[in-house]
């Protein structure tokens, strides 16, 4: 018998399983907002982007299969944003639809609550648990500066996912309710749970941010966004009640005060979320301080 084989063999195994982590193999924790646009058919009514999800689940469960951590925010598009608009939800209360509009309040919560588990579904089959956060339940009032105790992000289980969502929320008096977006549900998840590395939001139509609206042939991508430029766009009014890109950008440049890497990526190529934990950049708009 070879001794000095079998030795070498040996103590090579050891030393595989043992190596030390590389500085480019230290575990990240990504913040993932699944936009609305991506994860729905927007003009449709309540039409999920089975494809779009599935591929995102896919992501999701590489980046657990490396040892890195994921919470995930996921927008409505057409399972929220048509009713809210269509019963004005985010302006709260109007005393002369109130009831058409709690009758809708309990609608859209509902709708929220099927895209979620659609979600969950779709990461389950990829091998991926999931821990949900109605807002509906846990949040008070609108914007960044929402009411709600949010250390329930911080309880993280390596074998579960944490997953919340843009939602109808209660609301003090007189507006007694309103639409929290999940940009906002990022921004202050980025700030107050210790850790996150990278906060990405992931677009349905669009590379990153352009210089033009997306379907303009001329629009090119700006791959650095500083705080405070400015954005030239179309807001999609007809059927948006949170503020489509603008608050998207708005919402990273608050978070690229706390966060060093912010960035907003063509959901439609989750790959390069990969790329990016993997090589330190890629495709999209990273926004700096
Ligand atoms: C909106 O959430 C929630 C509702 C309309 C109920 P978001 O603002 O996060 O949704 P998207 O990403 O724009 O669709």
């Amino acid at each position: 018998m070879n001794l000095s084989i079998e030795y070498s063999v040996s103590i090579q195994h050891i030393v595989q399983r043992y190596k030390p982590l590389r500085v480019n193999e230290t575990m990240a924790h990504l913040l993932i907002k699944f936009g609305g646009g991506l994860i729905t058919n927007k003009d449709k009514m309540m039409s999920a982007n089975r494809e779009a999800i599935n591929n995102l689940a896919k992501t999701t469960s590489i980046l657990l299969a490396q040892n890195h951590h994921v919470t995930i925010v996921h927008g409505a598009g057409s399972f929220g944003h048509l009713k809210a608009k269509k019963m004005r939800l985010a302006l709260g209360a109007d005393g002369s639809i109130l009831n058409q509009q709690i009758a809708a309040v309990s609608e859209v919560r509902n709708d929220m609550e099927l895209l979620n588990s659609i979600i969950c579904q779709s990461l389950a089959e990829n091998g991926s648990k999931t821990k949900s956060h109605p807002p509906s339940i846990w949040a008070n009032g609108t914007g960044p500066d929402f009411e709600g105790d949010l250390t329930r992000f911080s309880k993280i289980d390596p074998n579960s996912i944490n997953i919340t969502f843009g939602d109808v929320v209660d609301c003090n008096e007189p507006k007694k309710f309103g639409i929290l977006s999940g940009d906002d549900l990022m921004v202050r998840i980025a700030k107050e749970i210790e850790g996150i590395s990278h906060v990405v939001f992931l677009l349905g139509d669009t590379e990153g941010v352009m210089t033009a609206p997306p379907n303009d042939p001329k629009a090119e991508l700006i791959d650095t966004w500083k705080i405070g430029d400015v954005l030239q766009g179309l807001h999609q009014g007809e059927m948006d009640v949170t503020g489509g890109i603008f608050l998207k950008v708005n919402s990273a440049e608050l978070i690229a005060q706390s966060v060093n890497d912010v960035w907003l990526i063509d959901g439609r190529k989750p790959e390069r979320v990969i790329d990016l934990i993997e090589n330190g950049v890629t495709i999209g708009t990273r926004v700096t301080a």
